[in-house]
């Protein structure tokens, strides 16, 4: 049986997983209106990953015998200075909930959850790689700078990525 707190946290972080889809979404449509579908197609499938997370989540509360506890979205940001400026945001973003689910880990340590603390590790792994992407895009922008050949070149990398 899981603990209210653990309960509790995790409808938290089911929440912070929609946001995340939530956030990924505005910037999938961000691109699409700046003309650039490969980059808009990546959020597309990033928000599509964030979905799933909520979801592994959701379906772990019920298979324990828990409550799924929705919560309201609060509204993502909607406008970017800068392309950089959106995978800078997406890289600190992912740095968040690399924290929040490190500090979820630390209390199902502290309750004794090994069940919760066993599923976690996908989270924990997941999050090394969802950093790792963020972070190698960043980088691949800040040579591109002001080259709009490197940007319709990056533009088709990225909008080759598929649902996984
Ligand atoms: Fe669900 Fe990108 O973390």
């Amino acid at each position: 049986m899981i603990s209210k707190k653990i309960q509790d946290a995790l409808n938290k972080q089911i929440n912070a997983e929609f946001y995340s889809s939530y956030f990924y979404l505005s910037m999938s449509a961000y691109f699409e209106s700046e003309d650039l579908q490969g980059f808009s197609q990546w959020f597309r499938v990033q928000a599509n990953e964030e979905y799933a997370h909520a979801m592994k989540i959701f379906d772990y509360i019920s298979q324990i015998g828990g409550e799924v506890k929705l919560m309201e979205i609060k509204g993502p940001k909607t406008d970017w200075g800068s392309f950089l400026e959106v995978f800078q945001d997406t890289f600190e973003h992912e740095q968040k909930v690399t924290k929040s689910i490190n500090e979820l880990l630390d209390l199902s340590i502290t309750e004794k959850d090994h069940a919760t603390v066993n599923f976690l590790q996908w989270f924990v792994s997941e999050q090394i790689e969802e950093e790792a992407t963020a972070q190698q895009i960043v980088k691949k922008m800040e040579m591109i700078g002001d080259s709009k050949s490197g940007l319709f070149m990056l533009d088709r990398e990225l909008g080759s990525r598929v649902a996984q």
